[in-house]
């Protein structure tokens, strides 16, 4: 059981129990974290006009709009929500922006549109329910085990579950923070034909991302010929939606995942078949909308320096995650960077 905290804990997970009961074949965990309310933030002057402003529909499919997507659950809750805080204190337009949650089908959607709503009480969102089990058949295990989580691979079927309206999205990770406008990396450029934006690294081995099967299996290897192949990060990305969906991307990411169930091509989880899709046809974005790797390795979750260069946002994937490092008393420095966007309500907060 979670530790109660506070009488709204308890208040909290009692709304939990009640729906549960109400669904018992459910299986959830509850969100046993209470959040401050966020302020408002406003449209500078000059932001543009939401054609058909309040009325939900027209809003939700504004092309004006910046539309970012996130994944939801109670695990990574506490990252999510210094996230979206993080979004909307550096937006110039924050009225402007549409958040898409998708959360497993298993879990409380209720209870977690509730926690977002009395957080950011003004922020335009919809939360999606995301169906695992369709794609739990497909995910072999990786060197990680958070990695394996269904929810994980919802960046692969965005295309799906947002509305066909959305044409253009932002996918963010949850243990992340922006320190600049969102809209000038939604904004990018993708050219003719490109489906995807997002930071590559060039410098990063490449070969290491698949195994020595794969690479020893031309069949396999030759997806890569005439492709200038470089690493990316899949939890920073402009996803032109239209694009994905008329060349049906989520299908020949599935491929790549039925071929990853008889052969083992490569140790990690949702990012290679990203890879073996996109790697070499995506468009390049400034290295500073992803200074990734600061929760360190995939193992230890060491202190990492931020890379050259300056930041626009900053990611700590790896293993190590900011507020489980200050909660237990041992945070790297770095962490104080995050540290300004937790919304956690702590005991000692409640009263003041
Ligand atoms: C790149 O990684 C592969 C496989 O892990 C390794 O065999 C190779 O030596 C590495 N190359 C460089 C330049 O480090
Ligand atoms: C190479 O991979 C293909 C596709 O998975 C498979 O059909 C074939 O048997 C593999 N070849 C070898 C030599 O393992």
């Amino acid at each position: 059981m979670p530790k109660l905290t506070s009488f709204f804990d308890f208040h909290l997970l009692l709304l939990f129990l009640v729906i549960s009961a109400a669904n018992a074949s459910v299986v959830t965990s509850p969100i046993s974290q209470r959040f401050k309310e966020a302020p408002q933030f406003y449209n500078s002057l000059n932001c543009p006009k939401i054609v058909g402003e309040g009325k939900d529909g027209l809003f939700l499919c504004s092309d004006e709009a910046v539309h970012v997507a996130m994944t939801l659950d109670s695990a990574y809750i506490r990252g999510s929500m210094a996230a979206i805080l993080s979004v909307l204190q550096h937006s110039s337009c924050p009225q402007n922006i549409v958040f898409h949650f998708v959360a497993s089908a298993t879990a409380n959607a209720l209870l977690l549109r509730a926690t977002i709503s009395s957080t950011f009480p003004y922020l335009n969102f919809q939360v999606y329910a995301f169906d695992d089990s369709s794609v739990s058949r497909l995910i072999s295990t990786s060197i990680r085990s958070a990695l394996d989580c269904p929810l994980n691979y919802a960046r692969s079927y965005l295309a799906n579950i947002l509305p066909s309206c959305v044409r253009r999205v932002v996918y963010l990770d949850s243990d992340l923070v922006l320190v600049d406008d969102i809209s000038k990396l939604s904004a990018t450029q993708l050219g003719d034909n490109s489906v995807l934006a997002a930071p590559e690294y060039c410098n990063a081995n490449f070969t290491s991302y698949f195994t020595l099967k794969f690479w020893s299996n031309s069949t396999l290897s030759l997806t890569f010929v005439n492709r200038k192949a470089c690493y990316f990060n899949t939890g920073v990305m402009v996803i032109d939606l239209d694009r994905w969906r008329h060349g049906d991307y989520t299908k020949k990411i599935e491929e790549w995942m039925e071929i990853q169930k008889r052969v083992r091509i490569y140790e990690l989880g949702s990012l290679p078949p990203f890879l073996l899709v996109f790697a070499g046809n995506i468009v390049p974005v400034d290295h500073r909308w992803n200074q990734h790797g600061l929760g360190g390795d995939n193992f230890r979750g060491l202190c990492r320096d931020l890379h050259p260069g300056p930041v626009s946002l900053l990611h700590w994937s790896g293993k190590g995650k900011p507020w489980a490092r200050l909660d237990a008393n041992r945070p790297c420095p770095l962490d104080a960077l995050w540290a300004p966007y937790d919304l956690l309500q702590t005991p000692y907060t409640l009263d003041s």
